[in-house]
């Protein structure tokens, strides 16, 4: 790999503990690091380099998975960590930011690519990518690249605004925006399963396929994030990005040849195609829901307007499930469940294709079950068949049965080395499109205005529970249930 300069805005924060950091210290373990490589960790505080790498061995402590087994490595790793103190609005600054990447440069021989990787609050997008520009920072011999956290935007005019910032800067191509469901192997591994298997192929359709039901459940509740969350809601927070992305994943057509252009091609096809909802039909389609108090894991849970930070009465949505059609030939006719839900009772990422019932039933009268197919992104990450066979123990009666397969979860990389390793080749396969966002803000649209003029009921649900009742009538209605695992 080309040697290159990562420079990491909002390095003293969380997610550059818990995730990035990580990463990057398996991607050295691993030697999948390019070589030379710098990382200039940016950060508000008055930290001198030192400080900061110590900052990051207690991180790679507490979130590395291997770090004491690795121990050997972790010196040589810091070694590569630089740290630039800076006011992120201080316009100045970034010349000295500049000249300071320069240095490095020339000191490591580095040839002037430059990976910059925002992960700070959204209020700094636009700034930090501006300044960039300004700075001469974008100038150099070598290629750019920007990689953004979420959100992108908290509705479809804010992202276009911050879409066309970003375009005075970077050419869409040099774009990474990060959605991390993207970077789950299993979420990675669906074009393969389609691509490597014509029996997936033969039944990708509406012949075959029933109906999808695309799950995002989480146990945990807002967290310490009342603030950003009351103003966000699960369809901002999950709906717009991650689960509209497992969608465009799972309904997409196998492009001719499985590069990142036609592959994001088909996808945006796909989110071109999903049937926009009216706002007055999204009380129809569309199961708004906050939990209440209740039991997760045997402790006993707050209701979500009791949380701290969340404003009283507040009717922020925690819960959100929705069915939707792609008006496409292949997939004409079967809906697509979707649904996401803090404080549920499990944390299960899960996609579940239902195959048509067989409609016969057995010489005994019993239905069969249908075909399912479940590829549980997380936890137990892997892949399950239900099929029916003849039961040898039970005189030949017809039962269903599952077909696992599950690969060592020790050996799976993590979202974010996946997505690291990706933008440092400079393979935007799996980040997502402007289109691709432009396309699911503008299908959200018409949700997010009803939920805010409360045009549809905010139903209830117990805490650490499967949701409302609604959601599983929303099934009910079309003769479908949520399938747990097989
Ligand atoms: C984030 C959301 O994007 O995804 C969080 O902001 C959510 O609210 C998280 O908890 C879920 O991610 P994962 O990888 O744990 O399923």
């Amino acid at each position: 790999m080309e040697s290159m300069t990562l420079l990491l805005f909002g390095a003293t924060g969380d997610l550059a503990a818990r995730k990035i950091f990580p990463a990057l210290f398996r991607m050295y373990v691993n030697k999948q690091l390019p070589q030379p490589f710098s990382i200039i960790a940016v950060g508000r505080r008055k930290w001198s380099a030192r400080q900061f790498q110590d900052h990051v061995a207690h991180a790679l402590h507490m979130y590395g998975q291997d770090c004491t087994t690795q121990s050997q490595h972790m010196q040589p790793f810091l070694q590569m960590i630089d740290y630039f103190e800076m006011n992120l609005k201080d316009g100045r600054a970034y010349s000295e930011l500049h000249h300071h990447v320069q240095r490095k440069e020339e000191e490591l021989q580095i040839s002037g690519n430059r990976l910059f990787y925002l992960s700070v609050a959204p209020e700094f997008f636009e700034g930090i990518s501006v300044n960039l520009k300004k700075s001469g920072l974008c100038n150099s011999t070598g290629w750019k690249r920007l990689m953004i956290e979420k959100p992108f935007g908290r509705d479809l005019q804010s992202a276009r605004e911050l879409n066309q910032t970003l375009a005075e800067t970077f050419l869409e191509e040099e774009i990474y925006r990060i959605d991390h469901y993207l970077g789950k192997p299993m979420v990675q591994n669906l074009e393969s399963l389609e691509y490597a298997n014509p029996m997936i192929q033969a039944i990708w359709n509406n012949e075959y396929i029933a109906n999808v039901q695309i799950t995002a459940s989480e146990t945990v509740g807002v967290e310490e994030r009342a603030g950003y969350y009351d103003h966000t809601g699960a369809i901002r927070d999950m709906i717009q990005n991650h689960l509209l992305q497992l969608v465009m994943m799972t309904a997409m057509h196998l492009p001719r040849h499985m590069t990142p252009e036609e592959i994001r091609d088909e996808k945006r096809k796909v989110m071109e195609a999903i049937r926009p909802l009216r706002q007055e039909d999204v009380g129809q389609h569309v199961i708004r829901a906050q939990y209440e108090t209740g039991y997760v894991d045997g402790q006993e849970v707050a209701a979500y307007r009791d949380e701290i930070g969340v404003a009283k009465g507040a009717t922020t949505d925690t819960f959100v499930a929705a069915r939707l059609f792609i008006d496409t030939p292949r997939w004409q006719g079967v809906p697509f469940y979707i649904r996401t839900g803090k404080r549920m009772k499990e944390k299960s990422t899960r996609i579940v294709v239902e195959c048509k019932s067989p409609k016969q039933q057995d010489s005994q009268g019993d239905t069969l079950e249908p075909n399912l197919l479940v590829i549980r992104i997380f936890p137990d990450e892997g892949i399950t068949w239900q099929v029916n066979q003849k039961s040898p123990g039970k005189d030949g009666k017809l039962e269903a049965v599952s077909l696992h397969y599950m690969p060592d979860p020790n050996k799976l990389p993590e979202a974010y080395e996946l997505l690291l390793a990706d933008a440092m080749k400079g393979n935007a396969a799996h980040f997502a499109h402007w289109r691709e966002v432009e396309l699911s803000w503008q299908w959200v649209e018409p949700i997010i205005q009803a939920f805010e003029q409360n045009a549809v009921p905010l139903h209830m649900y117990e805490a650490g529970s499967n949701g409302p009742k609604a959601a599983d009538a929303l099934l009910e209605q079309d003769g479908f249930q949520w399938w747990l695992d097989p």
